[in-house]
């Protein structure tokens, strides 16, 4: 038997199935049951997709037993350490590290693409002002496929480049004003002079005409601790292979429709607190829990099978091991823990949440590990952002990788409209 196949047996009359198994450069190999149903009649059943490779890949690569992450082959922790959020941007995009003048191109070019047409405006006035900013964020992303419709029929590299570059510049608006919008209070521009995370924070926080707040010493400015801070949050969100989100962006990739409302029906599913919503419900459970004491209550309550209730910002479906995004934010926690004032009750709380689950059977057992929503939001409660702004920061992040597959998507000989089938049960 050649070594390259795997055989499925039909027990009912010993038929023999014999597939192709195709591997990879990395991580496990897989079994190509394309023409399964055709030759045997029956479908796989496969719930939440555990055990099935969707596409192939060149952008990101997880082994979650050993906890490692890389984009193009490079390691989280490279990244995360060595370049900043748009370099890694232009390497998931180009698939390679920018040089210096690349870099500054780039750079210049999403400065100048941050601003949204004026009547895009209009559309946050429609919301109510308490409204979540995920939800003028997604439509709002839905919107902007109106202002550019070219962007439906794409097929080579320079059209691919700029509708991403497009979307990556105009997210930070987006969610700038929508958080804004829900305060009631006016928007301020995008400012070309200031880098992309800077100027997120500021079109964020600062007074209507760009003024940032007065104190008795001076303006308030933006700190270089803050900014590097974000900037490194949004690098480990920069991609994360197939996960939920993403898989809905090539779902809806998959039947023709524009890309930002691909990437919109991603924002949406990234909403829910099993994904990126969890990084709010971290924060909101750490502020119920309300002090160290009652840290053992809510652990009990976690493992208790009867309880629905479950400890956020804890397991993952691919890590069986230390999130690695969770162990470069937890260093730099505790290495800006001065400087950013993280010594308050909320992260006592979090320590000893931490501390237990390191060590308690169940979450051992079952390699429950703290994953990066745990740590994001205590950091960016330092950073004095306001919770219901975590999740539309995950999107900032997120949505070059999302952008960054819909490419890979398109370009893919063997994609396919996704039409899974279903064991019916019914009658
Ligand atoms: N607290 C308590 N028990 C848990 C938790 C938790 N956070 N997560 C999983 N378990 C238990 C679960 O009850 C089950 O136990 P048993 O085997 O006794 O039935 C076992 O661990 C396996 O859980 P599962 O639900 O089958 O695992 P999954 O891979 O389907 O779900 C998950 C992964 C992330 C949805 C889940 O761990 C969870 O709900 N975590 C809390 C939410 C969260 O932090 N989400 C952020 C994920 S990281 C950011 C991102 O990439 O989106």
């Amino acid at each position: 038997m050649p070594h390259d196949t795997f055989t499925f047996i039909d027990n009912r009359d010993n038929t023999r199935y014999d597939y192709p198994i195709l591997t990879g450069k990395r991580g496990p190999s897989v079994v190509d049951i394309r023409s399964f149903f055709k030759d045997t009649g029956m479908f796989t059943y496969d719930p939440g997709f555990t055990s099935t490779a969707s596409c192939k890949s060149t952008i990101t690569f997880i082994d979650g037993a050993k906890g490692e992450l890389r984009y193009r082959g490079i390691p989280i922790e490279e990244l995360a350490t060595k370049h900043s959020y748009l370099e890694t941007c232009y390497l998931l995009l180009n698939e390679t590290l920018p040089n210096a003048e690349q870099l500054a191109d780039f750079d210049l070019e999403l400065r100048h693409r941050a601003f949204l047409h004026e009547g895009l405006l209009n559309l946050f006035h429609a919301f109510p002002d308490n409204a979540h900013p995920m939800a003028t964020l997604s439509a709002a992303t839905t919107a902007l496929a109106s202002f550019y419709d070219t962007h439906l029929e794409i097929n080579d590299e320079a059209e691919y480049q700029e509708m991403a570059r497009r979307i990556i510049a105009k997210i930070p608006t987006i969610a700038a004003y929508a958080y804004r919008h829900s305060l009631g209070i006016p928007f301020i521009y995008p400012d070309v002079d200031l880098s992309f995370t800077e100027n997120f924070l500021t079109m964020m926080r600062a007074y209507p005409g760009g003024k940032m707040h007065r104190t008795i010493e001076g303006e308030a400015k933006i700190r270089d601790v803050e900014i590097r801070a974000l900037d490194t949050i949004f690098t480990l969100h920069a991609d994360h292979e197939q996960n939920a989100s993403t898989t809905v962006v090539r779902g809806v990739a998959s039947t023709g429709a524009h890309p930002y409302v691909a990437i919109a029906s991603g924002i949406a599913a990234l909403w829910g607190r099993a994904h990126g919503g969890a990084n709010e419900s971290v924060i909101a459970q750490l502020e119920m829990i309300g002090s160290v004491d009652n840290v053992e209550t809510y652990i009990a309550k976690a493992k208790d099978p009867n309880d629905p209730f479950r400890l956020m910002g804890f397991g993952h479906r691919v890590y069986k091991n230390f999130d690695p995004r969770a162990r470069i934010l937890k260093e730099l926690q505790d290495e800006l823990r001065e400087e950013l004032g993280l010594d308050t009750e909320l992260m006592a709380i979090a320590r000893r949440i931490e501390e237990i689950a390191l060590s308690d059977d169940y979450f051992i057992s079952r390699k429950l590990y703290p994953n990066i929503d745990f740590y994001t939001g205590v950091i960016l409660t330092a950073l004095k952002i306001p919770k219901s702004m975590f999740t539309p920061i995950f999107v900032i992040g997120r949505t070059v990788g999302w952008v960054t597959q819909w490419i890979e998507f398109k370009k893919d000989t063997a994609s396919k409209i996704a039409r899974p089938r279903q064991l019916y049960i019914g009658d």
